[in-house]
């Protein structure tokens, strides 16, 4: 199985895209509901909650890891590395790789939770691959609520994020990281406020790519994960709210299986 966490469910986004590049294949997803945001915690307790969560992953079977959650993936991938024996993927690393592809003039701009622009992993990544970058971030703390308040739509939703993304419209950015999970949803309007020149990266597409493309060169690691098309989701708490809105990320009757972590 694949493994696959989230401080919620804004990581469905990841599954969505995994499913839709490996058919067949079976996921295991957890959603720290209960703990949710992560986006505002500190460093200490964001690494003890993704160590958790890697761990109760490979007892329930995962034989590799996606952290589908910027934000732990942003503080924490140094330390599940160390810590777990198996193919782990953060979502920061493969967003990077496509960035230096797509850009032309590396004005670059990333948007992610409080924790993720504090972080400044994206500047640092980035730069190691080219010095000459000029990477500008914004931290966007009011979209994961609206998001999950299922506000996909609202005036005030687009109001916000046409605040939010001034800043970047004035450095003249070429290409825009969506550095939260949550930011897929809300990529329309993202699109039209930052203007259509402007190429949007979603990390949920970069990581599945990358996953897939992992895959296919290692086959032993293939080899070891089962293909019947089941997935099953977990999750630390679990209300209504976050039913009908995982239902719509997936377009599916989601069956949640609550754990306590
Ligand atoms: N999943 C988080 C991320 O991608 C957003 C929600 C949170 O703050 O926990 O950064």
């Amino acid at each position: 199985m694949i493994g696959i966490f989230d401080s919620g469910i804004g990581g469905l986004t990841v599954l969505r895209t995994l499913m839709e590049k490996l058919p067949g294949y079976n996921f295991i997803y957890f959603g720290d509901i209960a703990r949710v945001p992560y986006g505002s915690k500190s460093h200490a307790t964001i690494v003890q909650y993704t160590l958790q969560n890697v761990d109760f992953l490979i007892q329930k079977g995962a034989k590799m890891i996606v952290m589908a959650c910027n934000t732990a993936s942003s503080i924490a991938t140094e330390d599940v590395v160390k810590r777990f024996d198996m193919p782990i993927f953060d979502v920061i690393t493969p967003a990077v790789e496509q960035v230096i592809k797509m850009s032309k003039t590396f004005k670059i701009g990333v948007i992610g939770t409080r924790a993720t622009v504090k972080s400044g992993i994206y500047e640092r990544k980035i730069k190691e691959l080219k010095p000459e970058a000029n990477v500008y971030s914004v931290p966007c703390p009011l979209l994961v609520p609206l998001v999950e308040e299922g506000w996909l739509k609202k005036p005030e939703t687009t109001m916000i994020i046409k605040k939010y993304l001034h800043p970047l419209k004035v450095r003249q950015i070429d290409t825009l990281i969506l550095g939260c999970t949550h930011y897929p949803l809300l990529k329309k309007i993202i699109q039209k406020k930052i203007g259509k020149r402007v190429n949007l990266i979603d990390s949920s597409v970069t990581v599945a790519g990358k996953v897939k493309g992992f895959l296919e060169k290692h086959t032993d690691v293939d080899h070891l994960l089962t293909k019947n098309g089941m997935t099953r989701f977990f999750v630390s708490d679990v209300t209504p709210q976050y039913e009908t809105t995982s239902n719509q990320i997936l377009k599916r009757n989601v069956h949640f299986e609550l754990v306590n972590i």
